[in-house]
């Protein structure tokens, strides 16, 4: 656990209690009108953070972090129908540009993404990023081989075998890669398997870079083929790829420009709701 390190500016707390209502773990208590660490909760403490942001007046830091490292939210926050029309717009993008997104773009993307909540406040997801084209080309040249291999060999679990001998057919006859989708680059997240909740926080963190990117004019795929490919049937490019043993492999996204534009969202569906009432 990081050093807590709770600091309350004293001149500038009015003493209003928010900190100490919002903490979720119960580690605040109020002294003499001013907030405290209880003393025997401090180690409880997840870094959440809530204290230092629902502070109306910026008096409070915590392990490290201070008021003036954290963005204002007010007139910040985007409005609820763009937000409906990213939801409701966004696409699987299965035709892009051969070319790199800027690197520096990619990495905000990263950064923010990562930002996505996890379960306890572990943060311990892990980007593993193809963010150059000649290096994806070069894993989609050996990922397909090893499949060719595994297809030849008969070696491709029941159920399999009949759909990822028909890519690696489509790859070998007409170069079309349904696996990765022609994609330029590929994040793949993974965490630690003892962390509290390893799948939900791959999948949440794949999720919010999505809805990011889109919104940013980046085209993405959830990558099933690939998720499957590489951690099912050669489980061997786990550490090839740079993702540490202890970490479960979470899911795959292939991301790059799009080359297709849509200009509608689809149909407006009804979701499936089961309304609880007893
Ligand atoms: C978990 C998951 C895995 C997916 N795997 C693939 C995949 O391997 N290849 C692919 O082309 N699309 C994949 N998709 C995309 C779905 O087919 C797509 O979301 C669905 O058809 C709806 O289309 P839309 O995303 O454009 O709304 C996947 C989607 C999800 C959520």
């Amino acid at each position: 656990m990081t050093e807590l390190n709770f600091k309350v500016d004293e001149e500038l707390c009015v003493g209003c209690g928010e900190c100490v209502s919002d903490c979720p773990l119960l580690v605040l208590t109020m002294v003499d009108d001013l907030p405290r660490v209880a003393a025997t909760r401090s180690q409880m403490c997840i870094n959440c953070q809530h204290c230092l942001m629902v502070c109306p007046v910026g008096a409070i830091s915590i392990s490290g972090a201070a008021p003036a490292d954290c963005l204002p939210l007010k007139g910040m926050l985007p409005e609820a129908d763009k937000m409906e029309t990213l939801i409701r717009g966004r696409r699987s993008i299965r035709r892009y540009e051969d070319e790199n997104l800027d690197s520096a773009l990619v990495r905000h993307l990263l950064e923010v993404a990562w930002q996505a909540p996890t379960g306890m406040n572990a943060r311990q997801v892990l980007f593993t990023v193809v963010d150059d084209k000649t290096v994806m080309a070069r894993l989609r040249a050996e990922v397909m081989a090893r499949l060719a291999e595994l297809v030849t060999a008969g070696r491709l679990p029941e159920g399999h075998s009949e759909s990822f001998s028909g890519f690696v057919k489509q790859w070998q006859e007409k170069g079309i890669d349904i696996i990765f989708r022609g994609a330029p680059h590929l994040l793949i997240t993974s965490a630690p398997t003892n962390c509290p909740c390893p799948e939900p926080d791959c999948l949440i963190a794949l999720s919010y870079f999505e809805l990011l990117a889109q919104s940013m004019g980046v085209g993405t795929v959830w990558d099933g083929m690939a998720t499957r490919a590489l951690n099912e049937f050669m489980p061997e490019f786990k550490e090839k790829l740079g993702i540490p043993a202890d970490h479960r492999f979470g899911y795959a996204m292939a991301f790059g420009k799009p080359a297709v534009k849509y200009h509608r969202t689809g149909s407006l569906r009804t979701a499936a709701i089961n309304r609880v009432d007893f």
